[in-house]
């Protein structure tokens, strides 16, 4: 069996990684890949759409597993299965359901899916004339992809303006940025929840958590996610919930709305005083949430994609280990700005923990960071506890000059 997983980062090695365990021991190829993948599988540059599918083709790949959002919302997975290739990820119409917020919000207040009340706009002036109608803190949102980069919590009206025309008179984001949501700020904590579904039929994984600043105690910049991990115990008790209000309605409406969504859908949540609430979905696993979830997987993962390809996702027996997972990203001295600086990472001893590469570069046989988020560290433990141990005590042995990570990951306390 040949598996091609599509993408570049921590999460895409997570994949392969995940794949490998596998008891139909597959062939791993991942394309791009990095160098630090192409330590442990066989990557390939592929360049377009056609050059996967030709090398799909040629190369009699089983099943290709489609990592991040951007070739899906290109339409990447609606290509290859035209061509008959079977394919994990969703069809670029499904895909709006990241790719605009607006869509997403839309879907939410039509169906009843909790979720932060919202506006939308395109005009500056209507914009602004409708700050008065809100108390802030308000958050304010580009309807497209912006990399993590289109999320605007507002304290004052004069903070709220300044974020308006940036993104809608100064085109901070692009395209991204050309029509805007004002949405409640909602308080509480944040969970993240997979759903594996065949479009029809769902289920839904553990809860992890990620953390999105770049410093302790959440304070900083936002970033890509600087660690994760994985189960949250406290969200359990809305699991429920979260399943019939929001999961099953979600997945019911893209049917009918003609783009069922078949993958892996990511529901981001606020649990609130008044129950669990939508902040966001995303047509894809998280990063770094995936380097958390698929460790702990004792359901073979091949045996997943194929329920979803297969339509069978109501037979999946979806079962994990009575374990913890955490991941902790070390990321580039500049980061979250692109920055070009690039030095040797070294390793003083053999790392027990699994280290998914991200942003790194291979030249005269070293290995080097780049800029962005590097490696995430990622262990196992019988508790939390003892895979946070694990994780910090193997981050000791790495070094690169600028190295950066956070020390608390996974000691938040889930409290309103
Ligand atoms: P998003 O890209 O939509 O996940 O937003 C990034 C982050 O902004 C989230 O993880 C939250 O921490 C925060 N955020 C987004 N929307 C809201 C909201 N309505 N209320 C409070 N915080 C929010
Ligand atoms: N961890 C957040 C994301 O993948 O978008």
């Amino acid at each position: 069996m040949k598996i091609l997983v599509i993408g570049s980062g921590a999460r895409e090695h997570s994949i392969a990684e995940a794949f490998r365990r596998s008891l139909y021991q597959p062939y791993v190829i991942v394309s791009p890949g990095n160098p630090g993948i192409a330590r442990e599988f066989e990557t390939v540059e592929l360049e377009s759409f056609e050059d996967i599918e030709d090398y799909c083709i040629i190369e009699s790949v089983d099943l290709v597993f489609i990592g991040p959002e951007k070739p899906l919302s290109e339409g990447l997975a609606d290509h290859l299965r035209a061509h008959n290739i079977h394919v994990v990820g969703p069809s670029k119409s499904a895909t709006r359901i990241e790719s605009s917020k607006f869509f997403a919000k839309q879907l939410m207040m039509q169906n009843n899916i909790p979720t932060a009340r919202f506006e939308s706009y395109t005009d500056f002036d209507d914009a602004v004339s409708s700050l008065e109608k809100w108390n802030h803190p308000i958050v304010i949102k580009a309807d497209g992809l912006a990399a993590g980069k289109g999320v605007f919590i507002s304290n004052t009206k004069d903070d709220s303006v300044r974020v308006i025309s940036d993104l809608l008179q100064k085109g901070s984001l692009g395209e991204s940025g050309n029509r805007i949501l004002i949405e409640e700020y909602l308080s509480g904590w944040e969970t993240s929840l997979f759903a594996i579904t065949d479009g029809v039929n769902f289920k839904t994984t553990i809860f992890s958590q990620d953390h999105k600043q770049l410093f302790d105690g959440d304070q900083g910049p936002n970033t890509g996610g600087m660690g994760a991990y994985a189960p949250v115990p406290e969200a359990e008790i809305y699991r429920h919930d979260i399943e019939n209000l929001i999961v099953g309605p979600t997945i019911k409406a893209m049917g009918e709305s003609g783009c069922p969504f078949q993958g892996i859908l990511y529901i981001g949540l606020m649990i609130t005083a008044s129950g669990p609430k939508v902040i966001e979905f995303n047509c894809r696993l998280g990063d770094p949430e995936c380097q958390t979830i698929l460790p702990l997987l004792e359901t073979d993962f091949v045996d997943i994609c194929n329920s979803i390809i297969g339509g069978t996702v109501a037979d999946l027996d979806l079962k994990w280990m009575n374990k913890s997972a955490v991941c902790v990203y070390a990321v580039s001295r500049d980061y979250p700005k692109n920055s070009n600086f690039i030095t040797p990472i070294t390793f003083s001893a053999h790392m027990d923990s699994f280290a998914f590469y991200g942003a790194v570069h291979f030249q005269n046989n070293e290995l080097l960071a780049g800029g962005g988020r590097i490696m995430a560290i990622t262990s196992v433990g019988l508790s939390k506890n003892e895979a946070r141990n694990k994780v910090y005590h193997d981050l000791n042995k790495v070094f690169f000059e600028g190295m950066h990570y956070r020390r608390d990951i996974g000691l938040r306390e889930n409290k309103f």
